[in-house]
């Protein structure tokens, strides 16, 4: 099939490798120009502009947006809806919120644009191993797009979800659910490493990773990060999150589900920002104040 591509950041360019493999005919752009000469060596056509790409397109085209969600893939959407034609399809592979795409598939449907919400699991080794996809949007256009899905996706490793923001939503919760995955991870590692036993902890990931019930993708990179600085002196305990995590909690509140577990996942990691916390004095402050106990001087 035929295809442009923007974005060709960590997902971006491994996406389009794995296209060319396929020989589909992608036309990328970048607003790195180096960057798209990189992917030109991979056999991908150039293109300077959206407007450039967009004329390197025949119709009906589709052009896969890979960007940062927010403002970077709204107006590149934005963009792009003006320079498309009827019956053109634009694909957000991005991490954006399932509720901009509702919004967008309707702001699109005047100009009769398509819309398509592709959440994207695999991160860095999907180049390899294939992009776990999530799919939203009319299901006559998923099924147009199937060829480069496949293509991007290991066997069995794409599949339909329903209407415009399903694809996004149910990837969403797939990012809350690895947060408190990877939470619990964390959590039992660190009382192992601190077992007056002096557990070998890579031995230990790997071991599990042999028919035991917690065995995961996840475990296989906390083994790899384990046997390479086993007691992780190399890296500091400051966790970013990107946004899936936040917007699980807002859906369970706005459906009153106790998502206990997720919540502290997404918790401990602005916890994990905090050098000195405003609230950890107050507590000490606290303490002091009603029964006296010593608190140590900032
Ligand atoms: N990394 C992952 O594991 C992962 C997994 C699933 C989904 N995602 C999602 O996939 C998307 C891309 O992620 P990534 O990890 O590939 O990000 P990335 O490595 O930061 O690459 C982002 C790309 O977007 C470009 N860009 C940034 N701001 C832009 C703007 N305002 N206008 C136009 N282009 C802009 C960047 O160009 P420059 O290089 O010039 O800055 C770069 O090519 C994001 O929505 C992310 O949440 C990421």
């Amino acid at each position: 099939m035929e295809l442009g591509f923007v974005g060709l950041g960590r997902m971006g360019m491994n996406m389009v490798r794995r296209l060319q493999r396929d020989k589909h005919r992608v036309v990328v752009y970048d607003r790195s120009p180096e960057v798209v000469k990189e992917a030109v060596q991979e056999q991908a056509v150039a293109s300077t502009a959206l407007k450039d790409m967009v004329a390197k397109l025949t119709p009906p085209r589709a052009v896969w947006v890979m960007v940062p969600a927010g403002e970077p893939t709204e107006g590149t959407i934005r963009e792009l809806a003006g320079l498309l034609q009827a019956d053109d399809v634009i694909i957000d592979g991005g991490n954006s919120y399932y509720k901009d795409d509702a919004r967008r598939a309707e702001e699109l449907k005047p100009k009769r644009l398509h819309y398509i919400d592709a959440g994207t699991s695999g991160g860095i080794w999907g180049l390899k191993i294939g992009y776990c996809l999530m799919i939203g949007g009319d299901e006559a256009i998923f099924k147009r797009l199937e060829p480069i899905f496949k293509t991007l996706a290991p066997e069995n490793g794409y599949a339909y979800m329903g209407s415009a923001g399903a694809g996004h939503y149910v990837k969403m919760i797939h990012n809350g659910i690895e947060y408190g995955m990877m939470q619990a991870y964390a959590e039992g590692f660190e009382l192992m490493s601190k077992s007056s036993f002096k557990l070998n902890l890579p031995r230990i990931a790997d071991l599990w990773m042999h028919g035991s019930v917690v065995r995961s993708w996840l475990l296989e990179l906390a083994a790899s990060a384990l046997h390479n600085d086993p007691k992780l002196e190399k890296i500091k305990g400051y966790v970013e999150d990107s946004g899936e995590g936040r917007w699980t909690v807002f859906d369970a509140i706005e459906k009153d589900v106790p998502a206990a577990v997720l919540t502290a996942s997404l918790y401990t990691r602005f916890r994990s920002r905090q050098a000195e916390s405003f609230a950890d004095k107050m507590l000490a402050a606290l303490r002091n104040a009603f029964g006296g106990h010593a608190v140590k001087k900032a």
